[in-house]
C-alpha cells in the first residue's frame, strides 16, 4: 500500500549496511511514499556492504560518516543539506555494534574500553547526530528524528549483554535532548523498540534464534519483521504524528505486554516433560 505519506519530505537516514538492515527498508519504504533520502554508514561498512547499490536505486547519493566522530557527521550534515537545497525534515538513527558482544565477553567480565565503544557507537552517536544537527540547524521545524531500541533497556535478556546499557541510555538521550529540541523549534524525538528482527546487527546477538522464537511465541501478534518496523517509522515521519515526542514506541507484535502466553507455555512445558524422562540430563 503506497498513500505518498511523507511527499516532499527529505530526510538522512544512517545504517542501511544490507538488504536486511531496518534503515535499508525505511529507506525504501520512505522513497516510495513521496520522500527524498540521503543514506550515511561508516567507511568500512560501505566497502563491506551494499549501500551504493541501494543508493542507485533509489537514485541518492551516499556520504561515508562514523557517527561517533563529530566532525565527520558536520561535514555528513552539511552535505546533505547541499543536497537537498537547505533543511531536511527527518533523520533515522539505525546504528548498534557491541565490541563486547562481539568478542564473546561476559556481562560479569567487560572489558571497559570495549564498553565505551559500545555505548559511544549504539548511543551517544545519537547525542552527537542530534546536537550537530540543532546547531547547523538542520532540521525543519515539526521535524521528527528517530533511534532504534530493544525492551532490553528495561528488562534483563540474556546474552544482549552491554547493548542493554547502550539502549536504555538511547532511549534517556531522546527523552532528554526530545524536550530541548521540542522547545525550540517543535522538532520530535522518540525511539521505537523493536522485536529481534534477524539483520546482521541482530544475528551477532548470542542465543538469537532462540530469543526470536521466544518473542514469537510471547508476541500476541507476532514478532515485527523489519518491513513492519518501516512502516512504522514513516508514520512517524509524516506529518500524522507531530504531537508525539520523547517517548519509547513498543514496535513488537504485544511482547512488551505479555507476562506468559500458551504458546510459550507449551514450549515450556516440553522441556519440563523431558525433565522428568531424563532428570539427570
Ligand atoms: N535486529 C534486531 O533484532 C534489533 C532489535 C531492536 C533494535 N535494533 C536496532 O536497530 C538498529 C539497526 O540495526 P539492524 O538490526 O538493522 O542491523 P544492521 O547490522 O543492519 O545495522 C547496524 C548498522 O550500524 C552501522 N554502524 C556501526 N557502527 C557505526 C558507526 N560508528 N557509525 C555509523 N554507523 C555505524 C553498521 O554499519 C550497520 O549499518 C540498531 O540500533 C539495533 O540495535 C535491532
Amino acid at each position: 500500500m503506497i498513500c505518498r505519506l511523507l511527499e516532499g519530505k527529505k530526510g538522512l537516514i544512517f545504517g542501511a549496511l544490507n538488504d536486511k538492515s531496518i534503515a535499508w527498508k525505511v529507506a525504501e519504504r520512505a522513497t516510495e511514499e513521496g520522500a527524498q533520502v540521503v543514506l550515511s554508514n561508516t567507511a568500512m561498512a560501505l566497502r563491506m556492504g551494499d549501500t551504493h547499490k541501494l543508493a542507485e536505486k533509489l537514485n541518492t547519493i551516499v556520504v561515508p560518516a562514523d557517527a561517533t566522530n563529530v566532525d565527520e557527521i558536520n561535514e555528513l550534515l552539511s552535505k546533505t543539506m547541499e543536497h537537498f537545497g537547505g533543511r531536511f525534515d527527518f533523520m533515522l538513527h539505525s546504528i548498534g555494534m557491541s565490541p563486547n558482544v562481539r568478542k564473546g565477553k561476559h556481562y560479569s567480565n567487560l572489558d571497559y574500553n570495549y564498553l565505551n565503544k559500545t555505548l559511544d557507537v549504539s548511543a551517544i552517536s545519537f547525542h552527537k547526530i542530534i546536537q550537530s544537527a540543532r546547531k547547523l540547524d538542520a532540521i525543519n521545524e515539526w521535524g521528527s528524528i528517530l533511534g532504534l531500541s530493544y525492551v532490553a533497556a528495561q528488562r534483563t535478556f540474556y546474552g544482549y549483554n552491554d547493548m542493554a546499557d547502550a539502549k536504555a541510555l538511547l532511549e534517556s538521550i531522546g527523552r532528554s535532548f526530545g524536550y530541548i529540541y521540542g522547545r525550540e523549534k517543535n522538532v520530535r524525538i522518540n525511539t521505537i523498540s523493536q522485536s529481534p528482527t534477524p539483520t546482521t546487527a541482530g544475528l551477532g546477538v548470542k542465543g538469537f534464534d532462540n530469543l526470536m522464537d521466544f518473542s514469537e511465541r510471547m508476541s500476541p501478534l507476532g514478532n515485527a519483521s523489519a518491513d513492519d518496523c518501516a512502516d512504522y517509522c514513516l508514520i512517524m515521519f509524516s506529518d500524522y504524528t507531530r504531537k508525539v515526542t520523547m517517548q519509547n514506541l513498543y514496535h513488537d507484535g504485544g511482547f512488551s505486554g505479555m507476562g506468559m502466553s500458551l504458546q510459550a507455555m507449551q514450549q515450556y512445558n516440553k522441556s519440563f516433560e523431558y525433565d522428568k524422562e531424563h532428570p539427570f540430563d
